[in-house]
């Protein structure tokens, strides 16, 4: 596993976060409960020191699994733990709700489903369009200065979103979508980093179409999120994709790696990421990505594989 300090926080990241958006249980498969427990254990005897987690995974089950996890562990203070607030899961459907009560609630529930006393990071899950941005941000420098979270950051905010923010409380961290297959955060992320924000990319493994492992056009349901938030499972992206895996099946064929961990190169190796987020709910998938983590991608694969991620990526 690679480590490195993340943004101004002095935490020392490892490169690989494990997500947690399908341990939660809801839109991401039928994995049993003892084999997505097993996950979390998977990837801290990995290496693996920080966990992505959210009450709106499932309703705050997949934060009850990271504390299940961490506690039968006893390592809750070699485990960095980023849980998020202002958007939640009611009935199925995800619902914003950045109001400074709401907030302050969710983040005492959060405590109690983690097991713990203080969350690492807390991020703005969503911006609310419904209340004011200094209402939401005040709350999460107000939980700072009491010590019961440590940092601060968003996540899928506008730059000018951030700048406003950043008028009224120390942003420490940016968490956005950014893949070979979604690589058009670039230009926001890097403005993070100039910044001084740790930068955390989510959906890195493309909600799994960069494994290779779907060759064929897939159907999930309407409520799975390879249908429902990403769209790589459905034409026009689903071909431009499997000729982007075409180039690197040539790569992966050379260096007898999986196209898993070149697609986690791709993502870490961009100097701007400083932690690269990946859901799986099995310890084999796990224990293949942190194997990415032990080798590098050469400035020539690099520039092959921008260019297929430029044509995949255009109109
Ligand atoms: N801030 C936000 O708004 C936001 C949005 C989305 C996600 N996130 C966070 O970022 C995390 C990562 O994103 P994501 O989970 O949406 O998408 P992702 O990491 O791109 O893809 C997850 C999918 O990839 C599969 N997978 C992972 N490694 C694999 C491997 N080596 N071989 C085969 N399949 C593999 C997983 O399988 P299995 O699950 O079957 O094991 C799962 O189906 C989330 O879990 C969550 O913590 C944050």
């Amino acid at each position: 596993m690679r480590y490195q300090e993340f943004g101004t926080t002095g935490m020392q990241f490892s490169e690989l976060s494990l997500g947690t958006w399908g341990i939660g249980g809801a839109g991401w498969g039928d994995v049993d409960e003892a084999t997505r427990l097993d996950a979390i254990v998977a990837a801290i005897e990995c290496g693996i020191n920080t966990i992505d987690t959210a009450p709106a995974y499932n309703a705050g089950v997949a934060e009850c699994y990271v504390g299940r996890a961490v506690e039968a562990l006893g390592c809750r203070d070699k485990v960095h733990i980023i849980t998020k607030c202002g958007n939640t899961f009611v009935d199925g459907a995800y619902v914003r709700d950045g109001r400074r009560d709401a907030i302050k609630r969710q983040c005492q529930q959060s405590l109690e489903n983690l097991r713990t006393d203080y969350i690492d990071l807390y991020l703005v899950h969503w911006p609310d369009p419904k209340v004011p941005l200094a209402e939401t941000i005040t709350t999460l420098q107000s939980l700072k200065e009491e010590g019961i979270v440590r940092h601060v950051g968003v996540s899928n905010f506008t730059q000018a979103q951030m700048e406003e923010a950043s008028q009224l409380c120390q942003l420490e961290a940016y968490q956005g979508q950014f893949s070979m297959v979604h690589p058009q955060e670039q230009a926001l992320m890097q403005w993070c980093q100039s910044q001084r924000m740790g930068v955390m990319t989510y959906g890195s493994m493309g909600a799994g179409i960069l494994t290779g492992a779907q060759r064929t056009l897939q159907h999930y349901a309407d409520n799975d999120n390879r249908s429902r938030f990403y769209k790589f499972f459905t034409e026009p992206m689903f071909s431009k994709v499997m000729d982007l895996l075409g180039k690197m099946d040539v790569i992966a064929a050379q260096r007898q790696v999986p196209l898993s961990q070149i697609a986690l190169n791709w993502v870490a190796q961009k100097d701007f990421v400083s932690n690269t987020i990946v859901g799986a709910q099995h310890r084999h998938k796990i224990q293949e990505n942190a194997q990415a983590f032990t080798w590098t991608l050469t400035p020539e694969e690099l520039a092959i594989l921008d260019a297929a991620v430029a044509v995949a990526n255009s109109l």
